[in-house]
């Protein structure tokens, strides 16, 4: 079954790495579904039956965004919260619709990764600080498979280093 990569960026008409890396996805359309929800949902209203059903309709999933203020932007927060109710992703026979779905997250980062630990300016590595998914994860019985980041994008990151990484992103899905 195909991956579905779920995309969540405020200002994705301006984005670089996101952008890219979608476009690399989309290269592939027999083995992913890009859906990007900030151009879905304007409105910010999730229609949460059609998000689960497209979840079910997968196998793998992906969630890609920007960092922002070390955390998802706030529409993937919102999905998070509205469609992976536990209701559907959890139940007591051990058939709800996340157990043991594989789930990985893509990150752009605007520091480098040097800016990232203990006494950094963000304090914590990102491993860490994404360890909310990490632990979500757990308590849906999901299984989570870490994250593929792309660091320094506000450094001026070079067409070179971006095509590289949009290549070392797929292959990090597809090794999930
Ligand atoms: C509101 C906002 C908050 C941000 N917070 C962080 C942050 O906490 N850490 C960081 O490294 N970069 C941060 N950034 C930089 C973005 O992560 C970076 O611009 C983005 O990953 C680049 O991807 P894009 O080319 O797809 O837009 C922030 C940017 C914005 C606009």
């Amino acid at each position: 079954m195909k991956t579905l990569v779920i995309v969540s960026h405020p200002n994705y008409k301006d984005s670089i790495i996101n952008k890219r890396f979608v476009d690399e996805l989309n290269k592939y359309k027999e083995k992913y579904t890009v859906h990007i929800i900030d151009e879905e949902y304007k409105d910010a209203v999730i229609d949460i039956k059609k998000e689960q059903e497209l979840i079910e309709n997968h196998d793998n999933l992906i969630l890609q965004f920007p960092f922002y203020f070390v955390n998802c932007p706030y529409l993937m927060k919102k999905w998070l919260d509205e469609v992976i109710t536990p209701e559907w992703a959890i139940n007591e026979h051990g058939t709800g619709e996340m157990e043991n779905r594989k789930v990985a997250i893509g990150v752009s980062i605007g520091g480098k990764k040097e800016e990232y630990g203990k006494d950094k300016t963000y304090l914590y590595i990102v491993e860490e600080l994404l360890r909310p998914f990490e632990s979500t994860c757990s308590y849906i019985h999901a299984n989570y498979r870490g994250f593929y980041p792309f660091y320094a994008a506000e450094y001026e990151p070079t067409k070179e280093d971006i095509d590289k990484a949009s290549k070392e992103y797929i292959k990090f899905i597809d090794s999930i």
